[in-house]
């Protein structure tokens, strides 16, 4: 349900500097992407072996992650409260990962994420740059994403939204649908929320917790950042 992830390969994968032989992947879902990065670091040094680790909240998707490739070390972990024995030149949080963290979260799983990236090791996430505007109009039934199917109907993805502008939160509901069934279509429906961050309070945050700016793009064609973008992607450096 998620769709493709080759524009968040294209851009994390930037950032697979030569000499680099550790990364870790925060919030690493299915482990898709973190076994596709460390492939591209594996064939960027071939003589290396590099270390490279993924840590997930749910057991379930880190049971998926750990068949997809066993030569990684898979890890079930809340962000906002965990300890890895090794330490990573390179860290990385992608897909709005951090917006299932509320603000106390988001500050305590920075702490947690700096003790565990290397001093002078690069951390890089994206979130969303929220609009409050766009958000504070409710959603109902809108057509969030389309899933096409090998010699089938696409499926749809409904969703409905509400945004309380006092706890920042976004409610969503999805109901993955078959159209061509109509009302008998409704697949799987599943409700989540997601933390709405200003970028002055990431960048408190950040600073806190030793980690030093070096770059804010607006998206993941690596724009540069300004109010009207649609993401906020950092590249940290750990002081
Ligand atoms: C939108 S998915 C992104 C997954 C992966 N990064 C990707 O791009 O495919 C968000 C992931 O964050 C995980 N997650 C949510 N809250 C978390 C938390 N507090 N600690 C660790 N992982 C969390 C979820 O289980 C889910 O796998």
């Amino acid at each position: 349900m998620m769709g493709d992830r080759d524009e968040y390969v294209q851009f994390y994968s930037s950032l697979l500097s030569p000499g680099l032989d550790s990364l870790v992947d925060f919030g690493c879902g299915s482990g898709l992407v973190t076994v596709e990065l460390a492939n591209l670091l594996r064939r960027q040094s071939p003589s290396e072996c590099p270390r490279v680790a993924g840590i997930d909240v749910a057991p379930g998707m880190i049971g998926v992650a750990s068949a997809r490739c066993p030569n990684i070390t898979w890890k079930v972990a809340d962000l906002s409260n965990f300890n890895l024995s090794e330490r990573y030149q390179l860290g990385v949080c992608m897909y709005n990962t951090l917006q299932h963290l509320d603000a106390d979260g988001l500050e305590a799983a920075f702490r947690c994420i700096r003790a565990v990236i290397e001093d002078g090791g690069v951390f890089s996430f994206d979130i969303y740059n929220p609009n409050r505007e766009y958000l504070s109009a409710p959603q109902c039934n809108r057509l969030a994403r389309t899933i096409s199917r090998v010699n089938d109907t696409p499926l749809e993805i409904r969703e409905d939204t509400e945004f309380d502008q006092e706890s920042s939160l976004l409610s969503i509901t999805w109901r993955l649908l078959d159209p061509a069934l109509e009302s008998q279509g409704l697949m799987r429906k599943t409700q989540f929320t997601m933390w709405q961050h200003d970028p002055t309070f990431v960048q408190s945050c950040l600073a806190k917790t030793g980690f030093s700016v070096s770059h804010l793009y607006g998206d993941l064609d690596a724009s540069n950042f300004n109010k009207s973008s649609r993401k906020q992607i950092y590249v940290c450096h750990a002081d």
